[in-house]
């Protein structure tokens, strides 16, 4: 496997990212909500450079939203068990694909009534991208490729990776 983005470049994002989203919002009711289990790296990391005070939950989807699978559905597996409405939150995930899992997850929160919900996702990954949808941040963006590592999983393995790697499909066979 080929590193993509080291673990110091992660860093650096991440804190970007945290300084924008301070920024962002600041005197807001901010709930971050995790998802599981792709997302909980970059989460953990990336409300600690949040200089607010936010409230975190975790959710669970399944992966009926991936492409290889019956689209445009997405099972909550563990859901939210606090209200949302009126409040401004930020789902935080590892990687935004297809765009099928988050836009579903997104229209059902939405129907809670929060005040705004937007999207944070460490990659952008836009060739399949089959809907109208853009992460309101993300850390990089790449055009295609499957990527592994800092919560990204191939299988359930390389998750606990701390850089982002490029997987090959020879990668597979060890
Ligand atoms: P979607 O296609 O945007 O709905 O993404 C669905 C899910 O597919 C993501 O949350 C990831 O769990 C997984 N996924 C998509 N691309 C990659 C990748 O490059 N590496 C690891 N997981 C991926
Ligand atoms: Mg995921």
């Amino acid at each position: 496997m080929k590193v993509l983005f080291p673990a110091s470049e992660i860093t650096r994002r991440v804190q970007e990212l945290g300084k924008r989203i301070a920024s962002e919002y600041q005197g807001k009711d901010l709930l971050v909500i995790a998802i599981l289990k792709g997302g909980f790296m970059f989460a953990s990391d990336l409300v600690r450079s949040v200089d607010l005070p936010l409230k975190i939950e975790f959710v669970r989807l399944s992966s009926y939203g991936c492409s290889d699978s019956p689209q445009g559905e997405v099972k909550i597996l563990s859901d939210l068990d606090c209200p949302i409405a009126g409040r401004h939150v930020l789902i935080v995930d590892d990687i935004m694909d297809t765009g099928h899992s988050l836009i579903a997850f997104k229209k059902h929160l939405e129907s809670r009534k929060p005040a705004s919900v937007r999207i944070c996702t460490m990659i952008d990954k836009t060739c399949r991208r089959g809907k109208p949808i853009e992460p309101d941040y993300y850390g990089f963006r790449i055009e295609d490729g499957f990527v592994v590592g800092y919560g990204l999983d191939y299988a359930e393995d390389f998750r606990t990776l701390p850089d982002i790697y490029i997987f090959e499909p020879a990668d597979s066979q060890r």
